[in-house]
């Protein structure tokens, strides 16, 4: 480009756009995507199990039928019948979510996003775990907050930590993946889950629970959400991204109605709504009972994907290392001794044609140089040993 232009460009950008880089994850799926790269990287469902039959039948039975409508525009909040089926399902599992509660996002990225534009001022303290998902760090940086940490253990956030970081000074909200947390796999404990909506209500602030990953399970029992616990002081997210298909870019929000209304006018300015399209096929995949089979299967191949990576890990990673036993979800977290350069590791494991992504991506200042993200869910058995095991050489040469 010319330089007289690329001045004028760069001159022109708004001084928030400071407060955001390129995203590691972008770099990242660069290299996952070459073919002869065993990529334990993006978050990515396996692409194999897709339910593209399911959705071939659903248009094919819509467009004749409702094709006027899918195809119009439609209301902010989201077609009826998906927002009444999700409350219907939500209400089983206890969440107290009526229709009224519920917006349709695009993926729960925009619900992120959206949380950040109507709540977060500059300056603003967000309490976030060390790690925590990296794009909602990248999602509210834009808003120019503070991120406030706590530490995590096996069985969540530490409660003191918590306790610490509010009694400093006051936080706008507390962002909490009680589920198989994203990037580390580890689900928080129903005491802990108690204290957390008991220091909500002491602090007098809020909590967004990130969900995605709850439906999958492979062990263990369910664990109440925060949202029971708490209805009041608590936005949940979901999202159909980890149990359909990301692809489709449809999530949803519970929130107390007076918030949801603020958050609507907010959608309206980013995208007036989600695709009604979309909404419709996911509508008719969730009525016709495919969704609660769909994740039966998604829970028994992805339990399996886990435990030969477990296996995996177990057979080839030096002994030093270290790394959580997710009872669900997508991912797992590794630690390697203090002092081992993981970003230096990342470089020669590309060489090697594997990847993951480095720890420090997911920490909103300093840390993480010696840990990793695994994900388990995209990469088929035979790929995963062998992966796991050209990593667990490189660790062992780098040790
Ligand atoms: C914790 C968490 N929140 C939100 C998202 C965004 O999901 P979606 O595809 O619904 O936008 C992800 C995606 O990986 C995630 O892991």
């Amino acid at each position: 480009m010319e330089k007289r232009c690329e001045n004028m460009w760069i001159s022109s950008l708004a001084k928030r756009t400071e407060r955001i880089g390129s995203s590691i994850i972008r770099e990242l799926l660069k290299v996952s995507q070459y073919p002869d790269v065993i990529s334990f990287g993006g978050g990515w469902p396996a692409p194999e199990f897709f339910p593209k039959r399911e959705i071939e039948e659903a248009c094919e039975y819509l467009i004749p039928r409702k094709g006027e409508l899918m195809l119009q525009y439609g209301l902010s909040e989201g077609i009826t019948e998906l927002k009444e089926f999700l409350s219907k399902k939500m209400c089983k599992y206890g969440v107290p979510a009526e229709s009224e509660n519920i917006l349709l996002t695009c993926g729960s990225q925009q619900a992120l996003d959206l949380i950040g534009k109507v709540f977060i001022n500059e300056g603003d303290k967000i309490l976030v775990s060390e790690p925590t998902y990296l794009g909602a760090l990248q999602a509210w940086k834009l808003y120019g907050p503070e991120f406030a940490t706590c530490k995590m253990d096996d069985n969540g956030v530490l409660i003191e930590d918590v306790e610490k970081a509010l009694e400093k000074g006051p936080v706008k909200f507390m962002y909490m993946l009680p589920n198989f947390h994203n990037p580390t796999g580890v689900t928080i404990l129903l005491e802990r889950r108690k204290k957390l909506v008991e220091l909500a209500d002491k602090y007098d602030t809020f909590i967004v629970e990130d969900d995605p990953y709850g439906e999958l399970r492979y062990e263990g029992k369910d664990i109440t959400p925060l949202i029971v616990l708490s209805k009041e002081r608590v936005i949940y997210l979901s999202t159909f991204s980890k149990t359909l298909a990301p692809g489709l870019r449809l999530g949803w929000m519970v929130a107390p109605k007076l918030t949801l209304s603020k958050i609507v006018q907010a959608k309206q300015g980013a995208d007036l709504h989600t695709g009604t399209f979309i909404q419709y096929i996911a509508n008719d995949i969730c009525q016709r009972g495919i969704l609660k089979a769909h994740v039966e299967k998604l829970r028994k191949l992805y339990r399996e994907r886990r435990d030969v990576m477990l296996d995996s890990l177990e057979k080839y990673f030096p002994k030093e290392a270290k790394w959580t036993h997710p009872h669900g979800g997508l991912f797992l977290w590794v630690t390697l001794p203090e002092g081992m350069d993981i970003e230096k590791i990342f470089g020669k494991a590309k060489e090697r044609k594997v990847a993951f992504v480095p720890g420090f991506a997911f920490y909103p200042y300093e840390g993480g140089n010696n840990s990793m993200r695994l994900n388990f869910s995209n990469t088929p058995p035979e790929k995963t040993r062998e992966g796991i095991k050209r990593l667990g050489e490189l660790l062992k040469e780098e040790l």
